[in-house]
């Protein structure tokens, strides 16, 4: 689990400082409240896959919850590009931005205290492979349900992961790899970190986009089923669907595309990593060496 080069470098409200001054202040709200929006990047080949998408989601969500940005897209697509140049990281790097509502001059839940004060953004680069296995993990369903639109909407892509953390403990105390996590009328939603597909027969199905935070892996997946001809439905999934599947697997930018090989103790399909899964993550892999960003004009 451990990163395997220290990130060097990071980036924080401006400027390139080294690990250990990269410091925060505790009135941050990001620290204080998790009023805070967040992107996960990875790095191919020393380019950044999605770079601009990622940063226009960021810039959304942040509009979307009041956060005022003084820097434009373009800045922060560059500062990802320059905090990556500068831990020299070619291959396999992890990039994590997250942008607060700021440091001010008091604590309290009112944004208003916020209203003369810059956002914090902060830009971590670490040396990561994907770290779960191609060869398939291992779910658990958690007593944790993923949040409605109606009280936190997960399309907003916050800080506020506690349902999914705590989601994580229940998957890691029934020695499970990640979380299967319901919406609140007991259908399948996501993982506590990424969007999950089943196939039955050509049938490839994932869970509406309505208590989930649909990712950009999801989306380009459903271009690449078409490519096998498989028939992509966004519908309802339950959990009998789930252990009835021949194949599941689970889409993030981070950990691209990982086959799920059983849920909550019953083997799903063979019990391996399935045929479609691995054409796809085979196709994902391809597509992520294209659509990477190494310059910003
Ligand atoms: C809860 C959740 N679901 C799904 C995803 C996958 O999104 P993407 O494919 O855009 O990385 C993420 C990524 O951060 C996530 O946090």
């Amino acid at each position: 689990m451990q990163s395997q080069i220290e990130p060097q470098v990071c980036f924080l409200n401006g400027r390139l400082v080294p690990r250990s001054e990269a410091r925060i202040s505790i009135w941050d709200r990001g620290f204080q409240s998790g009023d805070a929006v967040y992107e996960g990047l990875r790095v191919y080949r020393g380019g950044v896959f999605q770079l601009h998408e990622h940063v226009r989601r960021l810039f959304l969500c942040a509009r979307a919850i009041g956060i005022r940005m003084s820097l434009t897209e373009r800045d922060v697509a560059k500062a990802i590009l320059d905090t990556v140049a500068a831990n020299r990281i070619e291959e396999d790097a992890h990039v994590r931005i997250t942008v607060s509502r700021g440091d001010p001059l008091s604590s309290g839940m009112d944004t208003r205290i916020c209203a003369n004060v810059e956002p914090t953004v902060a830009i971590l680069v670490e040396g990561k492979k994907p770290q779960m296995p191609k060869s398939g993990i291992r779910l658990a369903t958690s007593s944790v349900r993923r949040t409605p639109a109606q009280c936190l909407d997960p399309k907003l892509h916050t800080c506020n992961q506690l349902g999914q953390i705590l989601a994580k403990i229940e998957a890691n105390n029934a020695g499970a790899d990640e979380a299967l996590m319901l919406d609140t009328d007991g259908f399948v939603a996501e993982t506590n970190s990424a969007n999950i597909f089943i196939i039955q027969g050509d049938i490839l199905s994932t869970p509406r986009a309505d208590s989930i935070m649909p990712g950009f892996t999801r989306q380009l997946v459903f271009d690449l089923a078409i490519e096998r001809d498989l028939r992509v439905r966004e519908t309802r999934v339950s959990l009998g669907d789930v252990y009835m599947a021949d194949e599941m697997f689970i889409t993030g930018t981070v950990n691209q595309i990982v086959p799920v090989i059983e849920v909550d103790g019953r083997a799903i399909g063979t019990g391996k990593a399935g045929p479609h899964t691995g054409a796809l993550l085979e196709r994902y892999l391809q597509e992520a060496e294209k659509l990477t960003v190494t310059a910003v004009a």
